[in-house]
């Protein structure tokens, strides 16, 4: 595996150190994430369950809420500004690497669709790139949201 570069292992780092705050009573499958916006700005997320099963979030879509409601806005930012990720790591301790859910991959598809995607764990990681993830994702583009 290639030497990430230590912007990339620097999230790593966070989304390991967010796992630990993983809620995951029912599975005891913590996940932790971490993104950078395009500006520079790093949030992280875990995921966080639910007795109702479905009411769980997943750590990718818990770190772009947490974008969402803390990244800096221009001054004149309005309702349709969006935020942008340029990278995003996650980090389980599964035996093999595990990639975001469908789910996740949709919500990601919002903010950027040329992140890099690195899927982590202790043992090694993988980098790609989300277009390839995720390389038709729905979208509203003609509504005329600002990217
Ligand atoms: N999970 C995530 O946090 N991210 C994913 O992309 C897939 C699954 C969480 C949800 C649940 O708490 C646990 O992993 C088991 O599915």
């Amino acid at each position: 595996m290639n030497e990430l570069t230590p912007e990339l292992a620097e999230l790593v780092a966070a989304a390991r150190a967010v796992r630990e705050r993983a809620y995951a009573p029912y599975s005891s499958f913590g996940v932790g994430a971490a993104l950078r916006t395009d500006a520079g700005e790093l949030f992280t997320g875990c995921n966080v369950e639910n007795a109702s099963y479905g009411a769980t979030i997943c750590a990718e879509r818990s770190a772009v809420l947490g974008m969402v409601a803390n990244a800096k806005r221009p001054a004149a930012a309005a309702a349709k500004w969006r935020p942008r990720v340029s990278a995003i790591a996650v980090f389980t301790d599964a035996p093999s690497l595990a990639m975001p859910c469908g789910m996740c991959r949709q919500v990601l598809a919002e903010f950027e669709r040329n992140a890099l995607v690195i899927v982590s764990n202790p043992r090694g990681e993988r980098v790609l790139p989300f277009a390839e993830l995720f390389p038709e994702p729905f979208v509203l583009d003609s509504e005329g949201a600002e990217r």
